[in-house]
């Protein structure tokens, strides 16, 4: 079956039918194909097109329609153009001719549109509980290690020593974003716009905040070219999913590094990684290496879909329909993803003794010294420069900052008093980073809980 035709004289070429056809993927549509065509009856029975009783056989037909797209032979042979157009066939069997009708004053332009709208709407929501699991995920593991010192890094340097939650926490934050993105992604999508019609409106009275009400939308679209030449929507959710997997990304290369033998921080579960099929030693972070994989394909679909709509004129263009495969492609890597970092990072053990080690085997408490000198009334470029020189001695005698005794320092520089050589030690130097969003042991243990609030607050 064919939604036109009458102005041909012959049919499409099979490879034309072929090259076009899009219910191979378009077909995850059909529920909110279904939905809104529901929706759409009614929205016809308030225009007087359709009477109470053919609305009522339509929904109900597709009702039926809706309970067999969920068997498998459902799309068997099926060679229709699209999902919109499998849909209406199938109501034309169901429900004899009154289907002819379900289509009065719609354009299939604003119906995927619709269905696009009405499954991101879901997809975003499904997300957002995937993020929020995997936020939790993260907070646990925190609160398993909450004294835990690691060495913080810039430019992949031994930077400042930092807590271990205070590292997991900047992640938190950063899905907490991402979290924050999805619900303005699914805030813009969550516009009716049937009434559009093609292009200019449609040409039947539909109440349109009426149809918005039906359907669950926040409101009405409010220009109907706009609506047949946007994809804004799902650009919106490719950009949300590949920033969500950049992040996934970063998480996954840090934890690859720390569990490797050169770090050896972390300890990843069994169940998350795999051997070798010639070195029996190895433990390899697949899964984490799959996430960083992952996140160039989904970064990849962003670009496409970007790419496709660049240079597309006013309104619709058959390029469109290029949108969805990215866009589901997208959804379902993006759900593997937070899934597998959930249960890996379920699975992570920390051993606080390398990390401790780490820190003290280099200078990450050079800062600290030096901020201390600056408190106690030295200008700091001064004593920048004088704790470099210490840091250069100790580099050329082979000497960690435990090496020094207290008296030694001052015999350095008088001005390294007992109060400051306390801070040798990095535990000692992270108490003066008590500033908000600091790694300061209190100010992590108050942005725990403020997360641990946050976090319940998105759950409700
Ligand atoms: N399947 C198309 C899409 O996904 C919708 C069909 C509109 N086709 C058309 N020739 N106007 O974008």
């Amino acid at each position: 079956m064919k939604l036109w035709g009458g102005r041909f004289e012959s049919g499409p070429s099979e490879v034309f039918e072929r090259f076009s056809g899009s219910l191979a993927f378009d077909r995850r549509l059909i529920d909110a194909d279904i939905r809104g065509s529901q929706a759409f009856a009614r929205a016809l029975e308030r225009v007087g097109i359709l009477t109470a009783d053919e609305r009522a056989r339509i929904v109900q037909a597709l009702e039926q329609i809706r309970e067999e797209a969920g068997e498998a032979e459902f799309f068997e042979g099926a060679d229709d153009e699209d999902v919109h157009t499998l849909v209406i066939r199938k109501l034309q069997e169901h429900a004899g001719a009154v289907a002819e009708k379900i289509h009065t004053g719609r354009s299939r332009n604003e119906q995927v549109s619709l269905d696009v709208r009405l499954w991101l709407r879901e997809e975003c929501d499904r997300v957002r509980g995937l993020l929020a699991e995997g936020m939790g995920a993260l907070l646990e593991l925190a609160a398993r290690y909450p004294d835990a010192v690691i060495p913080g890094y810039t430019h992949t340097r031994r930077a400042q020593a930092v807590l271990w939650p205070h590292y997991l926490l900047a992640y938190f934050e950063m899905f907490a974003r991402d979290w924050e993105r999805f619900g303005e992604a699914r805030k813009r999508a969550n516009l009716l716009p049937l009434g559009s019609g093609a292009l200019a409106g449609s040409g039947f009275p539909f109440d349109r905040e009426e149809m918005a009400r039906d359907l669950g939308f926040d409101g009405v679209t409010a220009n109907s070219m706009d609506v047949s030449g946007d994809r804004d929507f799902a650009l919106d959710f490719l950009y949300a999913a590949s920033v969500t997997m950049l992040h996934l990304s970063r998480l996954a290369e840090d934890w690859i590094l720390y569990s490797g033998e050169e770090f050896g921080w972390l300890e990843l579960g069994d169940g998350v990684t795999s051997g070798s099929s010639l070195m029996p030693q190895k433990k390899n972070p697949d899964s984490l290496e799959l996430i960083r994989g992952k996140s160039g394909r989904v970064v990849g679909s962003l670009t496409s879909l970007l790419f496709t709509m660049k240079g597309l004129p006013m309104t619709y263009n058959r390029d469109m329909q290029e949108d969805k495969e990215p866009l589901f492609e997208t959804a379902d890597q993006l759900s593997g993803a937070l899934e597998m970092a959930r249960v890996v990072i379920e699975s992570a053990r920390l051993d606080p003794e390398k990390p401790l080690a780490a820190a003290e085997d280099s200078w990450v408490v050079a800062t600290d010294l030096a901020e201390a000198l600056a408190r106690a009334g030295m200008p700091f470029h001064a004593s920048h420069r004088l704790v470099g020189r210490l840091v250069l001695e100790s580099v050329r005698a082979g000497k960690r900052p435990a090496d020094w005794t207290a008296e030694e320092l001052a015999r350095f520089a008088p001005e390294f008093t007992p109060e400051i050589a306390r801070l040798l030690d990095p535990k000692a130097g992270m108490q003066s980073r008590e500033v908000r969003g600091g790694t300061g042991p209190r100010a992590v243990a108050a942005a725990l809980e403020e997360a641990r609030a946050r976090l319940a607050q998105m759950q409700r």
